[in-house]
Formats: structure tokens, C-alpha cells, sequence
């Protein structure tokens, strides 16, 4: 008998590379495949990569480098090229060169014809590549391999048509496109009665969402449309840009019992000056009033946010206006950035003419980041005593004799293993007895909640075996 060919999907980037990544894996199996331990016992490779950064960019080719030794050895693997690098227009020519173990390439906005590619590439002894410019007007409804039975990834909003001048995602996802609002409910619904209980909509721009739909919608309408649904425990949103974070989307989320408490607000920058470079169209004064107004509103509310250190022409006055801001907002985590150069923005022209000194990008980097551990310590450590529901994600992976969850706003926290006692995606109620820069440590209060579950589903909760 046949065995099933094999498949292996690396994931680099965000959200949703990761969820792309499931629709690549749905319509795998959907074709007969089946999932690989690794890429070792893998038929087929899909690398689907992601262009934000130069490093990103360099773990993506250092990958495929790899795979060249193991396409020597097994003629008969496919390599498949994928995601925001391949819509990039100098990637093809570099792959046809220096990488030309790579049998198939496709982009962000055609994952729909993998089937056809790789039946293509099986007769073919050329690379097989297509990319598109732009995303078909209907998005095809394709089959999905979601990675747990507990957290769901949806998507609300394609593509970003906010052109910050450092940025290369509008040029590999195209421009913003919502999903009709019936559709992204009738998914949760279908969802929340297969059990997922923690949904995460994903936009690069989620409060952009709905204003190209007719009628015209927003994000708090789309809050608001899945609130009712019964088995979704945690409603989350990524990523939020500020400038379209509005008075109506707060009072919405303070109104809400399930939109989670989490809100992470890209700021970028604290210099108005920078910030006006950006394109980000929002001053410092009008970010920290929208932070004073989600405070108001969401007094539990634990801010996030991403900074970007190098920006070309950055003085010491800009970067000291974010080490200020930094220290007025307190966030709970910062994600730090050193600028990086991407061919064809406008910002990567202005990197030719005006560049901060590597070294002093570096230096900006460590006291970003000296100066966000203290906080983060410190927001850690008030949590101490508080009870909290974390959500386990399973062993972690440094200790397998501690649990590795999240809490609701987004804290990775950590549990004793108990003998006998399998937590794996449950949601798990616990005191915080100790905190780190990085994480939280916590103990068990009592038993994992079980979903509230959906009324339309004959499906009984299966105790633990506790
Ligand atoms: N759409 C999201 C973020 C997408 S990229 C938003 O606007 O918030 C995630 C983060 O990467 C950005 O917030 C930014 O801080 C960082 N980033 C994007 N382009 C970058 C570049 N060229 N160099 C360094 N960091 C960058
Ligand atoms: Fe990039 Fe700006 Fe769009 Fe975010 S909002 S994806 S940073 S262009
Ligand atoms: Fe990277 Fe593409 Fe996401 S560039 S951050 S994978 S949208």
C-alpha cells in the first residue's frame, strides 16, 4: 500500500503568515498529504516567509540554504517558496540563481492555487513560480488546518493601505480588503461549536475594518456582532493601528465581557517629528491622549507596544521623546526594533542620504531596552497576589515540569506540572505568585474551567480527569 506523501510548513512572521500557514495545510490534506514530524521525514516543503525586517529575511534564506543539502540527497522533495518575500520583486531572480532546489513559488495573494502549482511542478523541471499583484475580488472559501482545538486565528481584514514610509507590507499584501461581516460570524459561530473558546481576529490594520464594505462597518460593530456567540471565552484583535483607534471601539471594549483586556498600540515612536516621517498621522500628544482615554475607559487594560530605534534622520532629541514617552506610558512589554532598510519604500531612500550610525542604532536599541525591562519587571511584579485565568498553550519548552500558558492580557505564565494532570488548552484558574521581566509564575486554584458551552450542540463536556 501507498503511503500518504508528507508535508512540513515553516512559518516565519506574523499572525498571518501563521494562519496562511493553515490554509496551506488544510488544502494539503484536503489533496491526500499528510503532516511530517519535521522537514527530515517531510515530501514537501512550504517555507512562507515574511519581509519585514532584513533578519527575517535572512532566517528565510538561511532555511532554504539548508534544504539544498536535502534536496541533494532526496531528488524526489519538494520545495515550495511562499509568503511576503516572494511578492517582493528582486526575490525571484536571487531563488532562480543562487537557490534552484526550489521547485514552487506562489505569493500571499494566491495560496488558493497550490494544488495546481505543485501538479505543475511534478511535470516540470523549471521552477514553477506565480505570483499575483493583487488578491482575487472574492476570496476563495478554503479548507483550513487549525494548529489546536482551543485558539482560533480569523481573518477580518486583508492587506494595509496605511503606507507607514518604513513599511513593506502594502507592497506584499496588497490593499485593505474586509471580509463581509456575516462570514467572519458565521465562522466563530462554526468555531465556538467545535470548541474553540479563544479567537483572535487578524488584520494588519484590524480598526481599519469594514470602512470599504457596504454598508460601511467598523471593528466595535464587528465586537459587538460576535459578543452574543455562546462558546467563545476570549475575543482578541491584532494589530490596532492608533490613528484608527476610536471613542466607539473603547467604550465597546469596556463594555465587553469577552474582548480581552489587552490593547497593543503600535506607537513607533515618541518624536512628533519621526513620527510625521512615519506617516503614522498621529502626534505624540494625540497618542498619549488616546492612551489616557483607553486607561479611562479600561482602567485593567495592559498596553503593549512596538518601537522602531534608527529611523533615518533620528536626532538625539527624537530618540530621547521616546525613551519619554516610554516611561510615561509604562507599558507592560515593548516589541524593539532597529530600523531596517526596505527596497522600495520611501524611508529606505532617505537611509541612503541620512543614516543613524549602526552603532548608535545599537546603543538606542540597549537603553530602549534597559529602560523597558525596569517597567516590565514592575508591572510584572504587581500582579503578585492577583488571581488571574491563564490559558495553557502545553509543556514549556525550557522545563517540560512546568505548564507554559497565557493569561488574558497576553502574559506568558508559568505552572507546576502535577502528576496525572494533563492541562493542555485548557483554561486554568491561578493565583500569580512570582514575577520576571519575562513571565509570570503561577499556582493552580482550582479546577479548568469548561467551556460555556454552544446551546445549538448536543455535545457534553468531557470532565478532566483531575
Ligand atoms: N500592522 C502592524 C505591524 C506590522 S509589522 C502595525 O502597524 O502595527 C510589526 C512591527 O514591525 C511594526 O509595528 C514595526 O514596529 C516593525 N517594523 C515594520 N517595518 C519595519 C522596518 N522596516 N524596520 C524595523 N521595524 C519594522
Ligand atoms: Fe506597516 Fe504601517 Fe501598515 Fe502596520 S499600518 S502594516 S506598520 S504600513
Ligand atoms: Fe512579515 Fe508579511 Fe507578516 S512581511 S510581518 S509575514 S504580513
Amino acid at each position: 500500500m501507498a503511503t500518504a506523501p508528507r508535508y512540513h510548513i515553516r512559518t516565519f512572521g506574523c499572525q498571518m503568515n501563521v494562519r496562511d500557514s493553515e490554509i496551506v495545510a488544510g488544502q494539503l490534506e484536503q489533496m491526500g498529504y499528510e503532516r511530517a514530524h519535521g522537514d527530515a521525514d517531510a515530501d514537501l516543503v512550504v517555507v512562507n516567509t515574511c519581509a519585514v525586517r532584513g533578519s527575517a529575511e535572512d532566517h528565510a534564506f538561511g532555511y532554504i540554504g539548508g534544504l539544498k543539502a536535502m534536496k541533494h540527497e532526496r531528488p524526489d522533495l519538494t520545495v515550495a517558496f511562499a509568503g511576503c518575500m516572494a511578492q517582493e520583486p528582486g526575490t525571484i531572480a536571487w531563488l532562480k540563481r543562487h537557490a534552484p532546489h526550489v521547485d514552487v513559488v506562489f505569493g500571499t495573494h494566491n495560496l488558493h492555487q497550490l494544488p495546481d502549482l505543485l501538479e505543475r511542478a511534478a511535470g516540470s523541471r523549471e521552477m514553477v513560480v506565480d505570483v499575483w499583484e493583487a488578491s482575487p475580488e472574492v476570496q476563495p472559501n478554503l479548507p483550513s488546518r487549525r494548529a489546536d482545538g482551543t485558539s482560533a486565528f480569523v481573518n477580518v481584514i486583508y492587506g494595509c493601505d496605511k503606507f507607514c514610509t518604513y513599511c513593506i507590507v502594502p507592497f506584499t499584501r496588497g490593499r485593505e480588503q474586509s471580509r463581509p461581516m456575516d462570514d467572519i460570524v458565521a465562522e466563530v459561530r462554526a468555531l465556538a461549536a467545535e470548541g474553540y473558546q479563544d479567537v483572535t481576529l487578524l488584520g494588519q490594520n484590524v480598526n481599519s475594518y469594514g470602512h470599504d464594505l457596504e454598508p460601511a462597518l467598523d471593528l466595535a460593530d464587528l465586537l459587538a456582532a460576535l459578543e452574543p456567540l455562546d462558546g467563545v471565552r476570549w475575543l482578541r484583535y491584532l494589530t490596532s493601528h492608533p490613528k484608527d483607534f476610536s471613542q466607539k471601539l473603547i467604550d465597546t471594549i469596556a463594555a465587553s465581557r469577552k474582548v480581552t483586556r489587552h490593547v497593543h498600540l503600535p506607537v513607533q515612536s515618541g518624536s512628533s517629528a519621526v513620527l510625521k516621517k512615519m506617516n503614522r498621522k498621529y502626534t505624540r500628544e494625540q497618542y498619549l491622549d488616546l492612551v489616557g482615554r483607553v486607561r479611562r475607559a479600561i482602567p485593567d487594560a495592559v498596553l503593549t507596544t512596538d518601537v522602531i530605534v534608527g529611523f533615518p534622520g533620528e536626532t538625539d532629541e527624537d530618540f530621547a521623546d521616546t525613551l519619554s514617552l516610554m516611561e510615561e506610558v509604562a507599558f507592560d512589554t515593548a516589541f524593539t526594533f532597529i530600523y531596517s532598510p526596505r527596497a522600495g519604500t520611501p524611508a529606505a531612500r532617505w537611509e541612503g542620504r541620512n543614516p543613524v550610525p549602526e552603532m548608535l542604532k545599537k546603543d538606542r536599541l540597549n537603553r530602549l531596552m534597559a529602560l523597558q525591562y525596569r517597567i516590565s519587571l514592575e508591572k510584572n511584579q504587581a500582579w503578585v497576589g492577583r488571581s488571574d485565568l491563564v490559558l495553557v498553550e502545553g509543556l514549556s519548552r525550557k522545563d517540560p515540569n512546568v505548564w507554559a500558558g497565557r493569561s488574558e492580557t497576553n502574559k506568558v505564565v508559568l505552572l507546576p506540572r502535577e502528576a496525572g494532570v494533563d492541562l493542555t488548552h485548557r483554561f486554568v484558574p491561578v493565583r500569580i505568585s512570582g514575577a520576571r521581566t519575562f513571565f509570570l509564575t503561577a499556582e493552580r486554584t482550582g479546577d479548568p474551567v469548561s467551556a460555556p458551552l454552544p446551546e445549538w450542540t448536543a455535545r457534553v463536556p468531557v470532565p478532566l480527569a483531575l
